[in-house]
């Protein structure tokens, strides 16, 4: 029914308009897009769903943040159009998203969200995992792509060099 491709360039306005229609308004405001300011995306992992009929359904994209020393794919934004909520389009995104994650390499993926709604995805609050002000630290989160990846990993998020990639 749907079909998942990685975006492509001529797909980006299409895109940053299904985030304007399903995020409150201003929503490159938020703290976690000073994060994604001059950054480009990590690429592969934007990810598309389009209908039979090649209309957008939903998407995702990552950006590479650094903790420390450590590195992290920052999950989001992820967005389903409000007609197409509650299918579990959300989930196939998020999940195949952290699968290619994984293949690329990388070992860990932050996110600022609703618990209630990440933790069926292995997601855990981080303690010690300073976002950008202002972030409430109960919305910040994050899943270990190889054991124990998070263990021992605090201080503020920043935003990571192009040069890490592909993987950090
Ligand atoms: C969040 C979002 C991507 C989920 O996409 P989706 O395709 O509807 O998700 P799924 O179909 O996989 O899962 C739906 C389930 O998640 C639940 N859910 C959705 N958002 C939730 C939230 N914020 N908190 C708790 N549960 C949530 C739904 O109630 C539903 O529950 P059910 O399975 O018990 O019926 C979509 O609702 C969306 O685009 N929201 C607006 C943008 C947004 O908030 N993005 C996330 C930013 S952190």
């Amino acid at each position: 029914m749907y079909q998942l491709n990685s975006e492509t360039p001529a797909d980006w306005w299409e895109v940053e308009a299904l985030y304007d229609l399903c995020f409150a308004p201003a929503r490159e405001a938020l703290s976690s897009y000073r994060l994604r300011d001059g950054v480009p995306p990590v690429p592969g992992l934007s990810l598309l769903a389009r209908d039979g009929d090649g209309i957008l359904a939903g998407a995702i994209r990552y950006w590479p943040v650094r903790i420390g020393t450590r590195y992290a794919v920052l999950l989001g934004p992820v967005a389903v159009h409000p007609t197409r909520q509650g299918e579990g389009l959300g989930g196939v995104l998020i999940r195949d998203g952290n699968a290619a994650a994984a293949a690329q390499g990388w070992s860990r993926v932050l996110l600022v969200g609703d618990y209630d709604y990440y933790r069926r995805f292995g997601f855990e609050r981080l303690r010690g995992v300073a976002m950008p002000p202002p972030t409430n630290p109960e919305r910040v989160l994050g899943l270990p792509l190889v054991d124990g990846a998070w263990s021992g990993v605090t201080g503020k998020v920043e935003r990571a060099p192009e040069a890490i990639y592909p993987a950090g």
